[in-house]
């Protein structure tokens, strides 16, 4: 093996976590890191993390570096909350990929573990280092070609993880029906779009064009939102190509639970606002006020068609091989 670092765990390799060669195999399954390590001589050459780990303590050694062997719980929320790393990820909404369709259960480091076993923090979120492997029973081990490559490792039909099965679904839900339809039906999945000059409303803002992949994440959080199906809420928290300014303005994305904020009273699946973040039909004046193009959808911004009425769920969902589908 090439020798990247003098070190077993380094930023340079991007492994932090301690192997049973830890002191020597002297360390190994010993608890207590602060009986061996003196913390202001830790992370000299990583500022960013020896501020945060000199101002939380001890109970994030095995956070970053992994139980040393013993059973000691890895702490994820003592850093990432509101309050330390706001933004990173941003985790407001009472809506987690928590693994439960059933409940809202409340967050636990050991949710975030399942996903990001052995993330180096170096703040730059890498498919291969910041996502956890899964040996799947059809191609086991090989790298994820994206992170869509990722979720279907468990939201498929006949090769689920065993430890993280889908439970609460029925065979037809998305939950289950994700990898066949990401693969050969859906319009944001694998098969190709539409030719843009057949198309009736077509038109993408920066960042998106036709012919390409969308992301599962680009349209779900795995980190908190209020709206159901773990949709985003708020443009910061997917449609990660969109032109970075605008972005940050913060765009909602608001799911109305059958009530819009004045109160009146909607359709439930009122996707507008989500599809708008990234679809601006690009028609003339005239076709865009006939199809509705030029109606604001609640956030600000207006170019996705309401002439077909707004409830788009009927035509717009996943799997969907009568219409225009998702
Ligand atoms: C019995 C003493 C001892 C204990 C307890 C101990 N360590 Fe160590 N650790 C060492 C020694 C010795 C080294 C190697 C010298 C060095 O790099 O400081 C080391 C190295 C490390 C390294 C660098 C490893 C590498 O190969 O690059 C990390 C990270 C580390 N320890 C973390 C921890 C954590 C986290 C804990 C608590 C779970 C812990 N240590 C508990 C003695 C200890
Ligand atoms: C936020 C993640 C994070 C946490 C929490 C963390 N470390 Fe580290 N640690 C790192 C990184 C990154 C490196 C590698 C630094 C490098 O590449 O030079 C490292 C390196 C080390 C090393 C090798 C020498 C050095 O100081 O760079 C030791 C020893 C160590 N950590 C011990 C600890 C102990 C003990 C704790 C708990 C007080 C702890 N770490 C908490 C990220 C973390
Ligand atoms: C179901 C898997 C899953 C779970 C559970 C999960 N994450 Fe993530 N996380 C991802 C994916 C996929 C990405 C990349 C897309 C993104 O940024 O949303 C990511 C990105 C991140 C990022 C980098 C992006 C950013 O906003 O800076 C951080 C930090 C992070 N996760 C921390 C956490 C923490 C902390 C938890 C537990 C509260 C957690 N994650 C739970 C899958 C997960
Ligand atoms: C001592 C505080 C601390 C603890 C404990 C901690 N992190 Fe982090 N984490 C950070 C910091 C700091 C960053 C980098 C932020 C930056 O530079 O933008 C980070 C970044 C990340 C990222 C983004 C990818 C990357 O490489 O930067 C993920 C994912 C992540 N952490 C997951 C976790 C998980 C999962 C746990 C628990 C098993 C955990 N973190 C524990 C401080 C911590
Ligand atoms: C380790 C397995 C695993 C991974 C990886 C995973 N999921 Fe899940 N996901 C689950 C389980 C288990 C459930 C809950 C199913 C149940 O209760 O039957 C779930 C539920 C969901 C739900 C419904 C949540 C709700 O409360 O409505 C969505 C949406 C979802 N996942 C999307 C994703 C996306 C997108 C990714 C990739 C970024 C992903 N998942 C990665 C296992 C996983
Ligand atoms: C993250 C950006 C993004 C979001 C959000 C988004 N889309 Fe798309 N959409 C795209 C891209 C990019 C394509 C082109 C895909 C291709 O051609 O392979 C596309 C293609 C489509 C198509 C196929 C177009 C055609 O003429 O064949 C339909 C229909 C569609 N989207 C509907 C929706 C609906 C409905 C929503 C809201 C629920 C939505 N989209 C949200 C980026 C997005
Ligand atoms: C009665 C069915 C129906 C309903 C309801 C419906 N749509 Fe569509 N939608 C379509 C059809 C058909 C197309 C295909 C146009 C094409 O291929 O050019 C389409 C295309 C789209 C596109 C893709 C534009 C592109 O890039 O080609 C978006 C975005 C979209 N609809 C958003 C919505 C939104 C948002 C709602 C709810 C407010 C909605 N639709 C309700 C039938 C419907
Ligand atoms: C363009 C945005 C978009 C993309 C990309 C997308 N989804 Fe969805 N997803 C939605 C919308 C809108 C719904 C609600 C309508 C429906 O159920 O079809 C939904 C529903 C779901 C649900 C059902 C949630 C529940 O609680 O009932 C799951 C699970 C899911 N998606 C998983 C995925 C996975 C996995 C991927 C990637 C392979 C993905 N989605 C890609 C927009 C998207």
């Amino acid at each position: 093996m090439p020798q990247v670092h003098a070190r077993d765990v380094s930023m340079a390799s991007g492994n932090l976590l301690l192997t049973p060669s830890h002191g020597q195999g002297e360390a190994w399954g010993k608890s207590k890191c602060s009986s061996c390590h003196f913390m202001s001589r830790l992370h000299n050459t990583v500022p960013k993390i020896k501020v945060i780990v000199e101002k939380k303590g001890f109970s994030t050694c095995t956070g970053c570096h992994g139980s040393n062997g013993t059973k000691a719980a890895r702490q994820c929320l003592v850093c990432h909350n509101v309050n330390d790393l706001p933004v990173n990820p941003i985790r407001t909404g009472k809506h987690r990929h928590d693994f439960n369709l059933k409940k809202d259960l409340p967050t636990t480091s050991a949710q975030c573990e399942v996903c990001h076993v052995g993330s180096d923090m170096d703040g730059t979120f890498e498919i291969k280092q910041d996502l956890t492997m899964f040996n799947d029973k059809l191609v086991g081990k090989s790298a994820y070609v994206d992170v869509n490559d990722f979720c279907i490792r468990c939201h498929n039909r006949d090769h689920q993880q065993k430890k993280h099965k889908i439970k609460n679904a029925g065979k037809r839900d998305q939950s289950i029906a994700a990898e066949n339809d990401f693969l050969k039906i859906d319009k944001h999945g694998v098969t190709d779009g539409a030719e843009v000059e057949r198309a009736l409303y077509p038109g993408l803002r920066e960042g998106y064009q036709y012919k390409s992949i969308v992301d599962c994440v680009d349209c779900h959080t795995m980190h908190g939102t209020k709206n159901p199906g773990l949709i985003i809420d708020d443009s910061r928290k997917g449609v990660f190509h969109l032109d970075a300014q605008f972005r940050k303005e913060a765009y909602k994305a608001e799911i109305f639970d059958g009530v819009n904020t004045n109160g009146e009273s909607v359709p439930k699946s009122d996707y507008s606002q989500l599809c708008v973040l990234c679809h601006s039909m690009n028609v003339t004046d005239q076709e865009r006020k006939l199809s509705g193009g030029a109606q604001d959808t609640g956030n600000g911004l207006n170019g996705v068609h309401f002439n077909d009425g707004a409830d788009c769920v009927t035509c717009h969902s996943h799997g969907e091989r009568v219409q225009k589908g998702l």
